[in-house]
């Protein structure tokens, strides 16, 4: 089996190689060795979609960096996100955020290292701006997207405070967000895998 240094390596080059190995006629071998702005012209089009508008890409593009960066304007507190919890979030998550039936969003810290791991908001993850961002992007599940930026503060502090992070009268908002220091901030250590790029994977300790 031959492998692509094989091939580069071949004498004469990758054209003849690939005569050699498929006994391609050299019509084809010629269609292939067509400058690639021929190629592109002779691409089929279809006369389907369009380009996306400045206001389309902006509500797709929703992910909020451990930065805060492109966090909108807007504030809220524990206290005020404890009815949007209840109206939007119990249901599924619990009074306090405890029920495991889709994912508990509370407790667990010091969990992680023991034989039952708990991997919640509060345990596990990173960033508080990460909460924000998922929260915002996909829930409630049922209706994401349907909630103000001043809810989604509200929610996310009111997430926190249940996870003893903040009080209950701490004000989120762009500023501050990026500011808390989550419990499992430290828990996690670049991938050395060269092949995965700038990612990280959890230290259990
Ligand atoms: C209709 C049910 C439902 C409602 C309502 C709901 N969630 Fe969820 N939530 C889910 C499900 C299901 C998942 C798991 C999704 C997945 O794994 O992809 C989830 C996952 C999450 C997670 C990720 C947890 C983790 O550790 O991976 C967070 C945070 C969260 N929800 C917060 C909220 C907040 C805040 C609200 C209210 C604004 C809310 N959810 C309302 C069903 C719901």
């Amino acid at each position: 089996m031959s492998t692509s240094s094989d091939v580069a390596g071949a004498p004469g080059g990758l054209l003849q190689y690939v005569r050699r190995r498929l006994g391609l006629a050299g019509l084809l071998l010629a269609a292939v060795s067509l400058p690639v702005s021929v190629a592109h012209a002779q691409l089929p089009t279809y006369d389907v979609g369009r380009a996306p508008t400045a206001g389309e890409i902006e509500a797709w593009d929703l992910t909020i960096p451990p930065d805060g960066e492109g966090l909108p304007p807007g504030s809220g507190t524990a206290a005020l996100g404890k009815q949007v919890y209840e109206e939007r979030c119990a249901a599924c998550h619990g009074d306090k955020g405890e029920d495991r039936k889709y994912n508990a969003l509370v407790g667990g810290q010091g969990t992680l290292a023991t034989d039952k791991p708990l991997m919640t908001v509060g345990s596990f993850w990173q960033y508080a701006t990460t909460l924000w961002s998922y929260t915002r992007r996909s829930h409630p599940i049922d209706e994401p997207g349907s909630l103000s930026a001043d809810q989604v503060y509200a929610v996310t502090a009111y997430v926190l405070y249940l996870n003893t992070i903040i009080g209950e009268h701490d004000v989120l908002d762009a500023s501050t967000l990026p500011q808390i220091r989550m419990p499992n901030r430290d828990g996690y250590v670049p991938d050395p895998r060269p092949d995965v790029g700038w990612t990280s994977k959890v230290v259990v300790r």
